[in-house]
């Protein structure tokens, strides 16, 4: 059992944190650690995710059975969703598939409602032959809903009303729900999100490892990395030997310092949606009662054109965590040109991979001598496995972190803010009052 293929080095918190530092927390990470792995912890109800990496197993036969069958039978999936129920699915594939050709079986709808994106889509899923997976755990979020009536009602002048609903597989709640309900009354096949998981831990559930099994990924790799990954923490709640409570120990420790926004920098493009997957776990998780570490991602080096600047030498409130990968899959050698008329041979015969590293190890040392203090995960490789730890891991480390703070870091409330206000403005009933408070702050009264 090990955290093995991935590692945390804080090195470069020095300036801000000593072991002393980490050590002061020990006894609140270990009341924190205890408190979760014995289920008291706020937020007990929802702690289906720690023992998900087992209680996945009976399923995964038939995830994979059904993702055969839409590999065999569908130019793609699309599935819907947002927030928590979609993004692991979207930073998975996009992690693990050809970094430009990407991987276009599974579309991704429901997640905004940007008008002319939506027309564009429906226009082009109608030529293709599709199945869909719509995926919402509470069934009612506006964004998938209405994506999904829309997607419904396109396709419905294509198939028949049958073959229609053979094509539509739902994965919802286990039993309440309007999309529960309608998959109970349309006959759809469907898998269960179970009580105790909220949507940004639900990535080792089927809402995840369904897109990701169609995609034509290893799910049973990506479940046994975090198993290992799951075992390691559960076993240790020494901060030092611990890297999930190490991270979180770190984050609190920089956040006492005034360190209220951490930047998750990558230096690979297929490690994007790792990072929004990363950003909505942290940010819907921890903050909370005007507390919060606000998480925010740049990749790298392309956003040290942008960012960079700022992060160097604006507002000293950053910390930063890098995400880097041991080791490429593809070796690129720049070649050597006698003529050196670009004066670039003094990279020549380097990887690319090489001179990418090269600008990793400079850029944490410029932001530490900047003082913007800095951490690095480093996953050893680029697989399903090490994706399954690092899923695991930030999972781990927000629920402890959220504890520390002493916030609930399994609920959501603040979603529902505009929720409230758009169901009010689109004349929904139950909303009357609330609508006519928007009138008069909207005519300035
Ligand atoms: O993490 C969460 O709980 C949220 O981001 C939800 O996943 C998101 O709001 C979508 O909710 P639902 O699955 O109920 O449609």
């Amino acid at each position: 059992m090990s955290q093995s293929a991935l590692s945390l080095d804080i090195a470069l918190l020095k300036k801000y944190i000593v072991d002393a530092d980490l050590e002061a927390q020990q006894t609140r990470v270990t009341t924190a650690h205890s408190r979760l792995m014995n289920k008291t912890c706020m937020g007990h109800d929802f702690l289906g995710w720690i023992h998900l990496p087992w209680r996945i197993e009976s399923e995964l036969d038939r995830i994979q059975n059904i993702a055969a069958e839409i590999q065999d039978n569908a130019d793609h999936l699309i599935i819907i969703g947002i927030g928590g129920s979609y993004l692991g699915a979207r930073a998975a594939i996009e992690f693990l598939a050809d970094p430009f050709l990407r991987n276009d079986k599974v579309l991704y709808f429901g997640h905004h409602l940007g008008s002319d994106y939506t027309a564009s889509f429906l226009d082009y899923v109608m030529q293709k032959n599709v199945y869909i997976n719509v995926i919402s755990k509470s069934g009612t979020t506006t964004e998938p809903a209405v994506s999904f009536r829309l997607l419904r009602h396109m396709l419905s002048g294509k198939y028949s009303q049958d073959e229609l609903a053979r094509r539509i597989i739902t994965t919802t709640d286990v039993s309440s729900g309007i999309l529960r309900e309608m998959t109970n009354s349309a006959n759809y096949r469907s898998f269960a999100i179970q009580d105790d998981i909220g949507g940004r831990f639900s990535v080792l559930s089927p809402v995840g490892l369904l897109p990701i099994a169609v995609a034509g990924f290893d799910i049973e790799a990506i479940v046994a990395g975090a198993r290992d990954m799951a075992q390691a923490c559960a076993n240790e709640s020494g901060i030092l030997e611990n890297d999930a409570l190490k991270y979180a120990a770190a984050r609190y420790a920089l956040y006492q310092k005034g360190k209220c926004v951490e930047v998750f920098s990558t230096f690979e493009p297929g490690a994007y949606f790792i990072a929004e997957w990363w950003k909505q776990l942290f940010g819907e998780s921890e903050g909370k009662e005007h507390k919060g570490i606000f998480p925010t991602s740049a990749t790298l080096t392309t956003d040290l054109h942008s960012l960079g600047q700022f992060m160097q030498e604006g507002s000293r409130i950053l910390f930063e965590t890098f995400l880097t990968i041991g080791k490429s899959r593809f070796d690129i050698v720049i070649p050597t040109i006698n003529s050196d008329a670009d004066k670039l041979n003094f990279v020549a015969g380097q990887t690319v991979e090489f001179v990418n590293q090269q600008a990793y190890v400079g850029t944490k040392y410029a932001h530490f001598d900047g003082d913007l203090p800095n951490m690095t995960v480093e996953l050893s490789e680029r697989n399903e496995y090490a994706l399954g730890q690092l899923f695991y891991f930030f999972e781990f480390a927000v629920a402890i972190s959220g504890l520390l703070l002493g916030i609930n870091p399994f609920n959501q409330p603040g979603v529902e803010a505009y929720k409230q206000n758009m169901f009010a403005l689109l004349g929904k009933d139950g909303y009357e009052e609330r609508k006519s408070v928007l009138d008069k702050q909207i005519n300035g009264e």
